[in-house]
């Protein structure tokens, strides 16, 4: 951080939910000197025992520093927020970083209303709980233009350092959190229909909580290695055969039928591997499953 030129420092934070207070707190702790504003004015009396200075409007919270953190609820949110005359003139010759998750074509509509308001625009999509921010390796994607990201580095690591920059189209960042939540909510139906099978064979839930835990980073790293197979496009056995996920999954499936327990996770499984397995990919990477994927259903 720059801390010799006061104007660097100084970072003003639009919503005060459970993100954006830990993002103003965390810019508080590494000596910014921050201004905040929220629709509840209220939160941030903490933050202003803590230094913060708190704005009445958010065009005064804009004015009082070269770049702006804004973390609301949603866009639409972001819209009520800033979609105001005295706003968009506060906001000329300012940066705008909008931290608030939404959709790519969101994230491209909020980057030209601020190139037509004279503002620079980066789009950020946070990886991590507010209590996981700030740590070395908090992961949050960035994307905007990539001068105002190199200009606004230091200032976006204290937010987490496993920030990735993913181009200068405004949308990435929400495209890929796109990508990652599909990921995730994959995974996480798929623990619940495990918590099921614990459940039914009378086991417990904690231990299978802790040990999914356990088995997540190298799962994580097979999943990587499937990625890069998808982009080379050869799908030759490398690690592990599209069989044995068939197999897999039919195991899974019959259990559920079986026990009586929900069987919706194991069937939509199984028709995608039986159809990756008609298409004649059993015999190669499990990755060959985007093959089936990429055609609509
Ligand atoms: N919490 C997480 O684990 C997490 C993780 C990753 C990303 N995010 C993203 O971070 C963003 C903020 O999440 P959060 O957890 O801080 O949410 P939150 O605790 O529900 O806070 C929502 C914030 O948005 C403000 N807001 C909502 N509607 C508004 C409106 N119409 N006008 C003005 N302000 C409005 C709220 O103001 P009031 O205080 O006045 O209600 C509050 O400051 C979301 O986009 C979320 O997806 C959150």
């Amino acid at each position: 951080m720059n801390t010799s030129n006061k104007i660097q420092a100084r970072v003003s934070v639009i919503g005060l939910g459970n993100m954006g207070y830990k993002l103003a707190e965390l810019l508080l702790q590494k000596g910014y000197e921050v201004t905040v504003w929220n629709r509840s004015a209220h939160k941030a009396g903490a933050l202003v025992a803590e230094g913060a200075v708190l704005a009445e409007t958010v065009a005064e919270a804009i004015a009082a520093s070269p770049v702006t953190v804004i973390c609301v609820y949603d866009y639409n949110a972001t819209k009520a927020i800033l979609r105001h005359d005295d706003v968009a003139a506060a906001v000329h010759g300012k940066t705008l970083i909008e931290l608030t998750t939404g959709s790519p074509e969101q994230a491209d509509e909020a980057e030209s209303w601020a190139r037509r308001n004279k503002a620079t625009y980066l789009d950020g999509a946070i990886q991590a709980a507010p209590e996981q921010m700030g740590r070395k390796d908090t992961p949050i994607f960035i994307s905007g233009n990539e001068e105002v990201f190199r200009k606004h580095g230091d200032l976006l690591q204290v937010f987490g350092g496993g920030v990735s920059y993913l181009g200068s189209h405004a949308g990435a960042a929400s495209a890929m959190d796109l990508a990652t939540l599909s990921y995730l909510y994959g995974s996480i139906i798929g623990f619940f229909h495990g918590a099921r099978i614990v459940e039914s064979e009378g086991m417990d839930v904690g231990v299978y909580g802790k040990l999914t835990a356990d088995i997540t980073p190298t799962f994580g790293e097979f999943l990587e290695h499937e990625g890069k197979v998808i982009r080379s496009g050869n799908f030759e056995i490398s690690q592990s055969p599209l069989r044995i996920s068939v197999e897999a999954v039919e195991r899974i499936l019959k259990q559920a039928k079986g026990s009586g327990i929900n069987t919706e996770l194991p069937e939509l499984a199984s028709g995608l591997l039986q159809k990756a397995k008609a298409a004649g990919y059993e015999n190669e990477e499990l990755a060959a499953l985007i093959k089936v994927m990429r055609k609509s259903a």
